[in-house]
């Protein structure tokens, strides 16, 4: 069902973004942001989850809890959750915020690995010799230990942002005071910051489009503007799930490094980006030959 939310792409990019500028105008004629089959499917599973907690007093810590606790919560001046609210919370925190946006980031960045052996071999000698001096255990600090690991990923980030795009809604009228003419950003608009188009911007990383993690070591990291690099957003909507999703990646790499050479399969052609994918994606998928490392 989580693959069925971004594989059925079911409208164009036009009605998507009508949904993210326009939600008032995408609610009055009914469109949504989920295909109708797994929305239906996450809703019920949450409130069958919400009646069962209920009528046997079930207590547990974790995500749903917190939901829950939200619904309930008697101050009057807090929005308190309904049922569906929190289907769609529940939904878009695993499902359409964690889920797709990790798996691109590992697709990509394989595709990449096997294109260059060269920084696939380093890599893997990166993660064989952290591994070493913490008895091959994928401990916490271990993984915080491949430096390098983390700046492939992030060169896969900047090259293929999960979310190409972030919104932000003007809540008073603002202007723009350091442009050549100045400008106004009334009340209610919606903006959009162009991700994609900072990270591939060339006045900020020279040849976008070569593939070179020394772009992330803390040197010329420390030479560019913090907001040059938005993966994951910034400010205070920033991901929640930044520092989990790096760490599954990280592991998630660290293990295919370690058991598998990759390389290209004569059927994979260049990146296409599909034009009907909210998430970045390639239209002819990705097609990778693993060798296992013995
Ligand atoms: C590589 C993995 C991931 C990428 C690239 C990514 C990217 C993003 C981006 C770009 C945003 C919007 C931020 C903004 O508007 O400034 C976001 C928001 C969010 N992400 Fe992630 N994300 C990832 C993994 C995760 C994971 C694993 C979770 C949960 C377990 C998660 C949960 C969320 C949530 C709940 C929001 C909404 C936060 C808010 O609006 O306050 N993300 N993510």
């Amino acid at each position: 069902m989580g693959r069925q939310v971004f594989e059925e792409p079911r409208r164009s990019m036009g009605l998507q973004m009508l949904v993210v500028q326009m939600r008032e105008y995408a609610r009055f004629f009914g469109i949504k942001q989920l295909p109708e089959k797994p929305a239906k499917f996450f809703l019920n599973i949450v409130k069958e989850t919400l009646a069962y907690r209920r009528s046997n007093n079930v207590e547990r810590k974790d995500f749903m809890h917190l939901l829950i606790d939200l619904k309930n919560n008697p101050n009057p001046e807090l929005h308190s959750l309904t049922d569906d609210e929190i289907a769609a919370q529940a939904a878009f925190v695993f499902f359409v915020a964690g889920f797709e946006t990790s798996s691109t980031l590992l697709s990509f960045c394989s595709y990449e690995l096997a294109k260059h052996p060269e920084i696939q071999e380093k890599a893997r000698n990166e993660v064989k010799n952290v591994l070493k001096r913490f008895n091959g255990e994928l401990t916490y600090d271990a993984m915080l230990e491949m430096k390098y690991l983390d700046q492939v990923l992030k060169e896969s980030l900047r090259k293929y942002p999960p979310l190409s795009m972030l919104t932000r809604g003007a809540t008073e009228d603002y202007w723009v005071k350091d442009t050549k003419t100045p400008l106004l950003i009334p009340k209610g608009c919606t903006v959009v910051i162009p991700v994609y188009s900072i990270h591939n911007d060339p006045s900020i990383y020279p040849d976008p489009e070569i593939f070179d993690p020394e772009r992330f070591t803390p040197e010329e990291e420390n030479k560019r503007h913090p907001f040059a690099f938005l993966p994951f957003g910034e400010g205070p909507r920033v991901c929640i799930g930044l520092r989990f999703g790096m760490m599954q990646a990280r592991i998630g790499m660290a293990k295919m490094l370690l058991n598998f050479k990759m390389s290209l399969a004569a059927r994979m052609d260049e990146i296409q980006f599909s034009r009907s994918h909210f998430i970045i994606s390639n239209e002819g998928g990705f097609w990778i030959n693993l060798e296992k490392i013995h």
